[in-house]
């Protein structure tokens, strides 16, 4: 064995028991990240695809559903690799991680934090209205449906962060909940649409309400 060689199965060794535990060894293995194509939020029968974002070096790829391993994928020399999930359903909803790993090596490191993929059009849609806030400097969006559901959701056209949620606290008819939004400044127009889901299926939402325009004058 050469000494190159030797360098790298210390080397190897050394990786393995650094990155063996969570959280991970700052400055010698970074964990992946994991993002959703179009988005986290799917309308059931529409294309999904993950991609893992890792360190270059990484061949072995992994995705987790639920803490239930997926097929393991290579993709050799790809530092972000693809999971082309296809068109999907209500079975895809859910908490999914990536792993990376070496393919020489049968361990996985520490895995990105996880990524809630919603499955939408599972349900009769909501309705969303812009009601006057208490003040001026707030707004607040109501989300209505005429069944019964514990939980909303509001997301907002183009943004990349999660949905807003509130659980239901009144039951009485039609069920319905306040989004607040503040402060109203121009950050806050776009394009609104809220969901209704249950708790004890948390990733399967309802079609989305009709889209409001929020816009802000002044
Ligand atoms: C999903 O992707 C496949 C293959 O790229 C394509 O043929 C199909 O039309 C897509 N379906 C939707 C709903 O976009
Ligand atoms: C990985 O394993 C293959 C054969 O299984 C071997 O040829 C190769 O040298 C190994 N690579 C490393 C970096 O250990
Ligand atoms: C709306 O704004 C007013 C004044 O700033 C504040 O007192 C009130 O708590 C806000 N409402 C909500 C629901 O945040
Ligand atoms: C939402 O706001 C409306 C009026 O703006 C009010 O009548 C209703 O009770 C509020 N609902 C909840 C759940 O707070």
């Amino acid at each position: 064995m050469g000494m190159a060689a030797v360098i790298l199965v210390i080397l190897g060794i050394l990786l393995f028991q650094a990155c063996t535990t969570v959280p991970c060894c700052p400055g010698v293995y970074k964990a992946p990240s994991l993002s959703a194509m179009p988005g986290s939020l799917v309308l059931s029968g529409d294309n999904l695809t993950l991609q893992c974002h890792s360190e270059i070096g990484f061949d072995r790829f992994s995705l987790t559903k639920d803490e239930k391993l997926r097929a393991p994928q290579r993709l050799e020399g790809q530092p972000s690799p693809n999971f082309l999930l296809g068109p999907v359903s209500h079975t895809h909803g859910g908490r999914y991680r990536c792993y990376c790993g070496h393919k020489n090596s049968s361990t996985w490191l520490a895995p990105s934090a996880p990524l809630g993929i919603l499955i939408t059009g599972i349900y009769e849609k909501p309705s969303l209205s812009a009601r006057p806030g208490t003040s001026v400097k707030n707004v607040t969006l109501q989300c209505l449906s005429e069944i019964w559901f514990d939980t909303f959701h509001l997301s907002k056209e183009g943004s990349l962060s999660p949905t807003q949620v509130l659980h239901l606290q009144d039951r009485a008819i039609p069920y319905q909940v306040n989004f607040t939004l503040s402060p109203v400044t121009s950050d806050l127009e776009g394009t609104y649409q809220c969901y209704s889901s249950n708790s004890n299926s948390p990733y399967l939402l309802s079609q989305p309400s009709d889209p409001l325009e929020l816009l802000v004058s002044g």
